[in-house]
């Protein structure tokens, strides 16, 4: 595991361009199954879990190219529909492979994907969304295997806007006979950029951003080639505003999608930076003085506050004028964070779901270990603001899901390296 070594107290100043998202990117790699023709995919971000998805992708038999931001993929030899459980355990998205396999072949076996650092994940969902359109599902020993005998469109309601259900429940649906619907659907920006993708494919999908989507199972209109661009990464758009609001910054951002941030957007209105939307897809920040408190924010599915954007936001709490206080509703263990800032000197109470940051004037380097996506980036924001020196281990969790993200923000004055 890598680190990333931080002399707080600079100003960040310039712009930065966001990359694609990564919670888009991995499903439609896997969708990627469904079909036989060339697939280019364009903006795709160079992070690893894109290059542990390519490799489950090439165990299964595909043809997979990576060059810069540009991916190229064709599943017409594939012939796996069993993953490997090495791959299936280092990669959690993996789960998504599920639905396009199950399309693809009749049926898939692959390990339970299990828990993470922020809660149990289950897959309940998944599982009883294929069981819906004909799958059989038997769990032995760790091991799911599913089969079909041919798959049958059906209405599924989902108990809870799950973001990966939907997506495999999708996945599956373009090749089930007859029609599908799911109800209660998750409504996210990457699941409308999912159905853009399997429409570019050939398949019919309508209705991804409301909670209910249709699926005209079976149906392929004949595609070519076929070039799609994975849609920009609204969390690490929000991540940098973040870095921007807590260093008294001002950074503009390129080549986002606004109507993907408004929730952040509004949240660092709330702090008293001063945000305008430039074009559609430029937006810039600036951060006067040292945010005031945020009373109260509660994540929430889409288009409520975004919970992978709370570790980032809890980060800027610590150092802002009052109390705010943060509500996790998504995930049941995602403030690992609190306790690795507090060695920084950030002061919160965590009840549960919910915490209670009194903010601090200044924070103060030390050595911090990060223990997911996320909360590692939160903790790279505080080490930018923190006096003196912070080492961030565990900065593999970081590479995960964010490209370039030293680089970016060393162009943008932080005083930043990886060792
Ligand atoms: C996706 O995870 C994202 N990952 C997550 O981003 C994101 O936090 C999450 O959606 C919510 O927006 C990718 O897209 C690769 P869920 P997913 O199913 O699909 C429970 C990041 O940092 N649940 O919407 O796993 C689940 O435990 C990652 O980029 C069930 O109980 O999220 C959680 O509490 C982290 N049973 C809640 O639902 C199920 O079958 C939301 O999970 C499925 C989910």
């Amino acid at each position: 595991m890598g680190k990333i070594i931080t002399f707080g107290g600079n100003r960040l100043y310039g712009s930065v361009r966001i990359g694609g998202a990564k919670n888009s990117v991995l499903p439609i790699l896997a969708a990627c199954m469904l079909s036989e023709n060339d697939i280019t995919l364009k903006n795709c971000p160079n992070i690893a879990d894109v290059t542990n998805m390519l490799e489950i992708l090439d165990s299964l038999g595909c043809h997979t190219e990576h060059e810069g931001d540009t991916i190229k993929v064709n599943a017409a030899k594939a012939t796996g529909y069993a993953m490997q459980g090495n791959l299936s355990r280092r990669l959690r998205s993996s789960i998504f492979m599920l639905g396009p396999v199950l399309g693809r072949f009749g049926r898939a076996s692959f390990l339970h994907p299990g828990g993470c650092e922020i809660g149990l994940r289950p897959i309940d969902m998944h599982l009883k969304g294929l069981e819906q359109l004909n799958v059989k599902i038997k769990e032995q020993s760790g091991r799911i295997e599913c089969y079909t005998n041919g798959l049958i469109g059906a209405e599924v309601h989902l108990d809870y806007p799950s973001v990966g259900a939907t997506e495999n429940i999708m996945m599956a649906a373009v090749k089930a006979t007859g029609k599908s619907t799911i109800h209660n659907a998750a409504r996210e920006p990457e699941i409308e950029d999912l159905q853009n993708f399997l429409n570019a494919n050939g398949f019919r999908v309508e209705g991804a951003g409301s909670g209910v989507i249709k699926i005209e199972g079976g149906r392929v209109d004949k595609q070519d080639n076929v070039e799609f661009s994975i849609m920009p990464d609204r969390i690490a758009a929000g991540t940098y505003m973040c870095a921007a609001a807590m260093t008294g910054g001002d950074v503009t951002l390129l080549n986002v999608n606004v109507s993907h941030i408004i929730p952040i957007i509004s949240k660092l209105r709330e702090t008293g930076c001063e945000i305008s939307i430039i074009e559609n897809d430029t937006v810039r920040i600036i951060s006067a003085k040292r945010p005031d408190e945020i009373i109260l924010t509660e994540t929430a599915p889409h288009p409520g506050f975004p919970t992978d954007l709370q570790a980032p936001l809890f980060a800027l709490c610590c150092i802002a004028e009052g109390t705010s206080v943060i509500v996790e509703n998504v995930f049941e263990n995602r403030f690992k964070h609190a306790a690795e800032l507090s060695k920084m000197g950030a002061y919160s109470m965590i009840k549960g779901r919910t915490a209670i940051i009194r903010g601090v004037p200044t924070l103060f380097g030390t050595d911090v270990c990060a223990t997911d996506l996320r909360g590692g980036a939160a903790l790279v924001l505080a080490g930018l603001a923190a006096k003196g020196k912070t080492t961030i281990s565990g900065t593999d969790h970081i590479d995960r899901g964010y490209e370039l993200f030293v680089d970016n923000l060393r162009y943008l004055g932080a005083d930043i390296m990886r060792l």
